[in-house]
Protein backbone atom coordinates (compact mmCIF):
# COMPACT_ATOMS: atom_id res chain seq x y z
CA UNK A 1 0.00 0.00 0.00
CA UNK A 2 0.99 3.32 -0.82
CA UNK A 3 0.52 6.27 2.14
CA UNK A 4 -2.68 6.96 0.75
CA UNK A 5 -3.53 2.84 1.43
CA UNK A 6 -4.10 3.02 -2.50
CA UNK A 7 -2.79 -1.37 -3.41
CA UNK A 8 0.73 -0.96 -5.72
CA UNK A 9 0.00 -2.86 -9.38
CA UNK A 10 2.13 -3.40 -11.73
CA UNK A 11 1.67 -4.84 -14.93
CA UNK A 12 3.27 -6.18 -18.27
CA UNK A 13 1.73 -5.63 -21.44
CA UNK A 14 3.18 -7.82 -23.82
CA UNK A 15 2.06 -6.51 -26.78
CA UNK A 16 2.07 -8.55 -29.77
CA UNK A 17 4.99 -11.07 -28.33
CA UNK A 18 4.68 -14.51 -27.26
CA UNK A 19 3.36 -18.03 -28.44
CA UNK A 20 1.03 -19.93 -26.07
CA UNK A 21 3.77 -22.36 -25.13
CA UNK A 22 6.28 -19.13 -24.18
CA UNK A 23 3.57 -17.59 -22.43
CA UNK A 24 2.42 -20.37 -20.07
CA UNK A 25 6.35 -21.42 -19.10
CA UNK A 26 6.55 -17.77 -18.39
CA UNK A 27 3.76 -17.65 -16.09
CA UNK A 28 4.27 -21.00 -14.33
CA UNK A 29 7.88 -18.96 -13.48
CA UNK A 30 6.33 -16.22 -12.15
CA UNK A 31 4.10 -17.19 -9.85
CA UNK A 32 5.68 -18.83 -7.26
CA UNK A 33 7.11 -14.81 -6.76
CA UNK A 34 3.81 -13.29 -6.84
CA UNK A 35 1.88 -15.56 -4.43
CA UNK A 36 3.24 -13.38 -1.32
CA UNK A 37 4.44 -10.29 -2.45
CA UNK A 38 3.03 -6.71 -1.60
CA UNK A 39 2.26 -5.56 -4.75
CA UNK A 40 -0.59 -6.88 -6.76
CA UNK A 41 0.41 -8.55 -10.76
CA UNK A 42 -1.23 -7.76 -14.11
CA UNK A 43 -0.03 -9.37 -16.77
CA UNK A 44 -2.07 -8.48 -20.54
CA UNK A 45 -1.34 -11.20 -22.98
CA UNK A 46 -1.95 -11.15 -26.24
CA UNK A 47 -5.99 -12.66 -27.27
CA UNK A 48 -4.62 -16.57 -28.20
CA UNK A 49 -2.72 -16.88 -25.15
CA UNK A 50 -5.73 -15.52 -22.50
CA UNK A 51 -7.16 -18.54 -21.56
CA UNK A 52 -4.21 -21.17 -21.63
CA UNK A 53 -2.37 -18.59 -19.26
CA UNK A 54 -5.31 -18.11 -17.19
CA UNK A 55 -6.10 -21.86 -16.68
CA UNK A 56 -2.62 -21.74 -15.29
CA UNK A 57 -2.67 -18.70 -13.04
CA UNK A 58 -5.84 -19.91 -11.88
CA UNK A 59 -5.57 -20.10 -7.63
CA UNK A 60 -2.78 -17.65 -7.85
CA UNK A 61 -3.02 -13.81 -7.24
CA UNK A 62 -1.41 -13.05 -10.68
CA UNK A 63 -4.07 -11.27 -12.60
CA UNK A 64 -4.40 -11.89 -16.68
CA UNK A 65 -5.86 -9.35 -18.99
CA UNK A 66 -5.87 -8.39 -22.23
CA UNK A 67 -4.52 -5.22 -24.67
CA UNK A 68 -7.65 -4.24 -26.49
CA UNK A 69 -11.23 -5.06 -27.44
CA UNK A 70 -14.49 -3.77 -29.15
CA UNK A 71 -17.08 -1.73 -28.08
CA UNK A 72 -19.91 -3.61 -29.00
CA UNK A 73 -21.37 -6.59 -27.05
CA UNK A 74 -21.05 -8.74 -29.81
CA UNK A 75 -22.49 -8.68 -33.74
CA UNK A 76 -20.71 -8.29 -37.69
CA UNK A 77 -16.93 -7.13 -36.91
CA UNK A 78 -15.14 -9.25 -38.47
CA UNK A 79 -11.64 -9.88 -36.78
CA UNK A 80 -13.09 -8.27 -33.78
CA UNK A 81 -13.48 -9.58 -29.92
CA UNK A 82 -15.49 -8.83 -27.86
CA UNK A 83 -15.38 -8.45 -23.74
CA UNK A 84 -17.53 -11.23 -23.11
CA UNK A 85 -14.94 -13.28 -24.75
CA UNK A 86 -12.22 -11.92 -23.21
CA UNK A 87 -14.06 -12.62 -19.79
CA UNK A 88 -14.91 -16.13 -21.26
CA UNK A 89 -11.43 -16.80 -21.46
CA UNK A 90 -9.78 -16.18 -18.05
CA UNK A 91 -9.46 -12.50 -18.41
CA UNK A 92 -9.91 -10.10 -15.42
CA UNK A 93 -8.59 -7.21 -16.99
CA UNK A 94 -8.51 -4.83 -20.52
CA UNK A 95 -5.98 -2.29 -21.35
CA UNK A 96 -7.88 0.74 -23.57
CA UNK A 97 -6.62 3.53 -25.04
CA UNK A 98 -2.64 2.65 -25.58
CA UNK A 99 -0.82 5.08 -27.19
CA UNK A 100 0.25 2.44 -29.85
CA UNK A 101 -3.73 1.94 -30.49
CA UNK A 102 -4.35 5.88 -30.63
CA UNK A 103 -1.40 6.04 -32.93
CA UNK A 104 -1.49 3.15 -35.65
CA UNK A 105 -5.56 2.27 -35.30
CA UNK A 106 -6.99 5.74 -34.98
CA UNK A 107 -8.53 5.39 -31.57
CA UNK A 108 -10.16 8.62 -30.48
CA UNK A 109 -10.71 9.63 -26.45
CA UNK A 110 -14.51 9.17 -27.69
CA UNK A 111 -14.16 6.08 -29.04
CA UNK A 112 -12.06 4.94 -25.73
CA UNK A 113 -14.89 6.06 -23.74
CA UNK A 114 -17.47 3.40 -25.53
CA UNK A 115 -14.84 0.53 -25.47
CA UNK A 116 -14.87 1.42 -21.61
CA UNK A 117 -18.53 1.89 -20.98
CA UNK A 118 -18.64 -1.79 -22.65
CA UNK A 119 -15.80 -3.34 -20.78
CA UNK A 120 -17.25 -2.27 -16.84
CA UNK A 121 -20.42 -3.38 -18.43
CA UNK A 122 -18.64 -6.86 -19.21
CA UNK A 123 -17.40 -6.82 -15.69
CA UNK A 124 -13.54 -6.24 -16.41
CA UNK A 125 -10.83 -3.90 -14.74
CA UNK A 126 -10.12 -1.37 -17.15
CA UNK A 127 -6.26 0.69 -17.31
CA UNK A 128 -7.02 3.38 -19.31
CA UNK A 129 -3.74 5.03 -20.59
CA UNK A 130 -3.19 8.54 -21.51
CA UNK A 131 -0.33 10.91 -22.29
CA UNK A 132 0.86 13.58 -24.38
CA UNK A 133 3.24 13.31 -27.15
CA UNK A 134 6.93 14.80 -27.57
CA UNK A 135 5.49 18.08 -29.37
CA UNK A 136 2.70 18.75 -27.11
CA UNK A 137 5.04 18.69 -24.28
CA UNK A 138 7.52 21.25 -25.60
CA UNK A 139 4.33 23.37 -26.56
CA UNK A 140 3.15 23.56 -23.08
CA UNK A 141 0.35 21.65 -24.13
CA UNK A 142 0.14 18.64 -21.26
CA UNK A 143 -1.89 19.21 -19.35
CA UNK A 144 -4.35 19.99 -21.52
CA UNK A 145 -4.24 16.85 -23.32
CA UNK A 146 -4.40 14.52 -20.71
CA UNK A 147 -7.52 16.69 -19.17
CA UNK A 148 -9.38 15.91 -22.57
CA UNK A 149 -8.16 12.34 -22.53
CA UNK A 150 -9.49 11.83 -18.70
CA UNK A 151 -12.76 13.89 -19.50
CA UNK A 152 -13.97 12.56 -22.69
CA UNK A 153 -11.88 8.79 -21.81
CA UNK A 154 -14.06 8.92 -18.77
CA UNK A 155 -17.21 10.61 -20.14
CA UNK A 156 -20.14 9.38 -18.18
CA UNK A 157 -18.52 7.02 -16.05
CA UNK A 158 -19.64 6.46 -12.37
CA UNK A 159 -18.01 7.77 -9.01
CA UNK A 160 -18.50 3.66 -8.44
CA UNK A 161 -17.18 2.47 -11.99
CA UNK A 162 -14.66 4.55 -11.49
CA UNK A 163 -12.94 1.73 -8.76
CA UNK A 164 -13.11 -0.64 -11.39
CA UNK A 165 -10.58 2.21 -13.54
CA UNK A 166 -6.99 2.20 -13.18
CA UNK A 167 -5.04 5.19 -15.05
CA UNK A 168 -1.62 4.63 -16.75
CA UNK A 169 0.28 7.74 -17.41
CA UNK A 170 2.53 7.00 -20.26
CA UNK A 171 3.94 9.98 -21.93
CA UNK A 172 3.90 8.77 -25.79
CA UNK A 173 7.84 10.46 -25.79
CA UNK A 174 9.32 7.59 -23.04
CA UNK A 175 7.75 4.42 -24.53
CA UNK A 176 9.84 2.09 -25.88
CA UNK A 177 12.93 4.78 -25.64
CA UNK A 178 16.04 3.43 -23.74
CA UNK A 179 15.27 6.02 -20.91
CA UNK A 180 12.17 6.91 -19.21
CA UNK A 181 10.75 10.02 -18.39
CA UNK A 182 12.20 10.92 -14.82
CA UNK A 183 10.63 10.46 -12.20
CA UNK A 184 9.65 13.92 -11.30
CA UNK A 185 8.58 14.63 -14.62
CA UNK A 186 5.76 11.65 -13.81
CA UNK A 187 5.23 12.39 -10.26
CA UNK A 188 4.03 16.14 -11.51
CA UNK A 189 1.70 14.54 -14.40
CA UNK A 190 0.17 11.81 -12.10
CA UNK A 191 -0.36 14.17 -9.30
CA UNK A 192 -2.16 16.62 -12.11
CA UNK A 193 -4.25 13.48 -12.86
CA UNK A 194 -5.12 13.12 -9.53
CA UNK A 195 -6.35 16.64 -9.05
CA UNK A 196 -8.33 16.51 -12.02
CA UNK A 197 -10.27 13.27 -10.92
CA UNK A 198 -10.60 14.84 -7.60
CA UNK A 199 -12.02 18.01 -9.59
CA UNK A 200 -14.76 15.53 -11.61
CA UNK A 201 -15.63 13.04 -8.90
CA UNK A 202 -14.26 13.97 -5.78
CA UNK A 203 -11.48 13.72 -3.60
CA UNK A 204 -12.00 10.39 -2.15
CA UNK A 205 -12.07 8.98 -5.78
CA UNK A 206 -8.79 10.88 -6.21
CA UNK A 207 -7.86 9.32 -3.42
CA UNK A 208 -8.38 5.55 -4.49
CA UNK A 209 -7.73 5.82 -8.18
CA UNK A 210 -4.53 3.66 -8.90
CA UNK A 211 -2.53 5.64 -11.01
CA UNK A 212 0.56 3.72 -12.65
CA UNK A 213 3.54 5.28 -14.26
CA UNK A 214 5.14 3.28 -18.08
CA UNK A 215 7.39 3.96 -20.18
CA UNK A 216 10.58 2.59 -20.52
CA UNK A 217 10.34 0.59 -16.92
CA UNK A 218 13.39 -1.50 -16.13
CA UNK A 219 14.64 -2.95 -13.18
CA UNK A 220 17.41 -0.38 -12.66
CA UNK A 221 14.67 2.54 -12.23
CA UNK A 222 11.58 0.95 -11.37
CA UNK A 223 12.60 2.19 -8.36
CA UNK A 224 12.70 5.74 -8.60
CA UNK A 225 8.91 5.90 -9.78
CA UNK A 226 7.73 3.43 -6.97
CA UNK A 227 9.09 5.79 -4.37
CA UNK A 228 6.54 8.73 -5.90
CA UNK A 229 3.81 9.61 -4.28
CA UNK A 230 1.42 9.84 -6.58
CA UNK A 231 2.98 6.48 -8.96
CA UNK A 232 0.88 3.73 -7.62
CA UNK A 233 2.43 0.81 -9.70
CA UNK A 234 3.83 0.51 -13.13
CA UNK A 235 3.00 -0.40 -16.51
CA UNK A 236 5.72 -2.46 -18.62
CA UNK A 237 6.21 -3.13 -21.70
CA UNK A 238 9.60 -4.73 -23.36
CA UNK A 239 11.30 -5.42 -19.62
CA UNK A 240 7.78 -7.73 -18.80
CA UNK A 241 8.59 -9.79 -21.96
CA UNK A 242 12.06 -11.32 -19.67
CA UNK A 243 10.57 -13.19 -16.34
CA UNK A 244 14.05 -12.14 -14.81
CA UNK A 245 13.29 -8.20 -15.32
CA UNK A 246 9.99 -8.17 -14.91
CA UNK A 247 10.75 -10.12 -11.36
CA UNK A 248 13.34 -7.14 -10.36
CA UNK A 249 11.09 -4.76 -11.22
CA UNK A 250 8.23 -6.49 -9.18
CA UNK A 251 10.59 -6.93 -6.34
CA UNK A 252 11.73 -3.04 -6.32
CA UNK A 253 8.29 -2.64 -4.74
CA UNK A 254 8.03 -3.52 -1.00
CA UNK A 255 5.82 -2.36 1.67
CA UNK A 256 8.46 0.08 3.18
CA UNK A 257 7.52 2.00 -0.43
CA UNK A 258 6.27 5.43 -0.02
P1 LIG B 1 7.85 0.10 -22.69
O1 LIG B 1 6.28 0.07 -23.05
O2 LIG B 1 7.98 -0.31 -21.24
O3 LIG B 1 8.46 -0.89 -23.64
O4 LIG B 1 8.31 1.50 -22.91
C1 LIG B 1 5.32 0.55 -22.14
C2 LIG B 1 3.96 0.45 -22.77
O5 LIG B 1 3.86 0.66 -23.98
O6 LIG B 1 2.97 0.16 -22.08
Amino acid sequence: MTSANRSVIIAGNWKMYKTIEEAVAFVKELIPLVEHHAALVYLAVPFTAIKSVADAAKGSPLMIGAQNMNDASEGAFTGEIAGKMLKDAGAKFVILGHSERRRFFHETNSFINKKIKRALLDNLQVILCIGETRDQREAGKTHEVLAAQIDEGLEGITEEQLERVILAYEPVWAIGMPQPADADTAEEAQAFCRKKIGEKWGEKSAEQMVIQYGGSVKPDNAKEFLDQPDIDGLLVGGASLSVEDFSKIINCYNSTNV
